[in-house]
């Protein structure tokens, strides 16, 4: 699927946030900890999470969409089979699987993960946190065939604070007797989120906003209704496109809070916004200034956020350095901007500089991975002429129907299947 944008159209109106992607795909997992019924509300209607249900599905959770963006999920009658390879194969978030089903069986069989192609990023964290709980594991030429006589609590340290690692260890420890500490926690949002849907279930966890999560192990778990936080990362990309754009735009259901650092740095850049407490408005009349973005784990610049600041820095005054501290190739998105007119120098896998401002001349792209992909959006939208975005079928795993949103404030956006 491509779209096809026409840029430099006048945008301005609101547009709403939806629910946060990396909160719904671990809650989707977790409801394995239940025979009860879970009702989740604010789910963004995104492919990710299509295939998430899939998988959950194939294994017999019983799944129903009974609201717009709600959820009902039942897995009363869940059997410990082997996960449909190729469904896994397409999503990086089916390691989300492994906690829980280590929580409610005794082994899991999970083939290789697919997903984004940005970087190693490898499951030593989640198997050697797995094994501190007494799961042991070997690895076959396509799967990792993981098994246990029975959870233990421990402490788990984690030489780096993953997200889904962190989540699949909690998951784990919830079903585990006696208590687990995770230390050097992630402690994202969307981990924080996920503690709370499954505090809901009647789990005992604490420290979920800190490094350190403390989870009393417990046998069984209810059923919860829970909402999805708003997605900090949908919210960025909107406001980061008014800024480029220089256009009057409102994005509105926001958790302030979640992107405080990131606020300030587009402050820091001369962004012109107002704030109330569950929306931002733009305004952008000024100029822009370079900035030094270096990503950070949470509370820091999120990765997801990095490149949309790489095309916000095509338009800003000077030369902005770009370090991508967590990835070592998430900076491909940059040689698709060198084409439309950006002036950019790779200075190695985690770094580079872009100097602006630099006018952007449509023309046909490549999109690659899904945050890529976005940036890619926002150059269109702000160049002269014709872009066309190839593989933007990718748009779709993360964002809820971008070209809709697009659309409704003025972009020229057509999808091409
Ligand atoms: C989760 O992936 C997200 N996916 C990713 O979002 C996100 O980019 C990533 O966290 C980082 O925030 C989901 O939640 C489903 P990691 P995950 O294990 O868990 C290095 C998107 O577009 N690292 O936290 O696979 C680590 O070595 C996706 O929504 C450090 O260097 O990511 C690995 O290379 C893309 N230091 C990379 O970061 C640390 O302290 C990601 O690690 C922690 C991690």
């Amino acid at each position: 699927m491509r779209f096809r944008i026409n840029g430099q159209q006048k945008l301005t109106g609101t547009i709403r946030v939806s629910g946060a992607k990396n909160s719904i795909l671990p809650i989707i997992a977790a409801t394995i900890l239940s025979n009860e019924v879970c009702v989740i509300d604010n789910v963004p209607r995104i492919s990710d999470v299509d295939t998430m249900l899939e998988i959950l599905r194939s294994v017999g959770g019983s799944v129903a969409w009974t609201g717009g963006h709600q959820l009902t999920i039942s897995n009363k009658n869940l059997e410990p089979q082997p996960l449909d390879m190729k469904l896994v194969k397409r999503l990086r978030a089916s390691v989300l699987f492994l906690g829980p089903f280590l929580a409610r069986f005794q082994s899991f069989r999970l083939p290789e993960p697919g997903g984004c192609i940005i970087g190693n990023r490898p499951l030593d964290s989640h198997l050697e946190g797995l094994s501190a709980l007494g799961c042991r594991w070997e690895r076959t030429p396509e799967s990792y065939e993981v098994s246990h006589k029975g959870l233990r609590g421990t402490d788990v340290v984690l030489r780096e604070a993953s997200v889904t690692a962190t989540e699949n260890i909690i998951m784990a420890a919830c079903a585990a007797r006696g208590t687990t500490r995770i230390i050097n926690a992630a402690s994202e949002p969307h981990v924080q989120d996920l503690i709370d849907f499954l505090t809901n279930m009647g789990a005992d966890i604490s420290g979920g906003s800190t490094s350190t999560v403390t989870i009393k192990g417990s046998d069984s778990f209810g059923g919860a209704r829970h909402t999805v936080i708003p997605d900090p990362i949908d919210a960025g990309t909107y406001i980061i496109l008014a800024l480029a754009s220089k256009s009057k735009i409102t994005v509105t259901d926001i958790r302030l809070d979640h992107l405080e650092v990131v606020l300030e740095t587009l402050r820091s850049m001369g962004a012109e916004f107002d704030r109330d407490e569950r929306s931002i408005m733009i305004n952008q009349t000024g100029t822009l200034k370079a900035a030094k973005i270096e990503t950070r784990i949470y509370p820091g610049i999120p990765t997801d956020l990095q490149p949309l600041f790489g095309v916000l820095a095509t338009q800003a005054h000077g030369t902005s350095l770009i370090h991508e501290t967590l990835f070592e190739s998430r900076l491909g998105y940059l040689s698709e901007l060198e084409k439309m007119g950006a002036s950019v120098l790779i200075s190695d896998a985690h770094r580079a500089y872009v100097t602006g401002p630099t006018p952007l001349n449509g023309r046909a792209i490549v999109c690659r991975d899904l945050r890529a992909g976005a940036s890619l959006v926002v150059a269109a939208l702000i160049a002269s002429g014709e872009t066309t975005i190839e593989n933007a079928q990718i748009l779709d795993r993360g964002y809820e129907k971008i070209d809709e949103h697009l659309s409704e404030i003025g972009a020229s956006i057509t999808r091409e299947e």
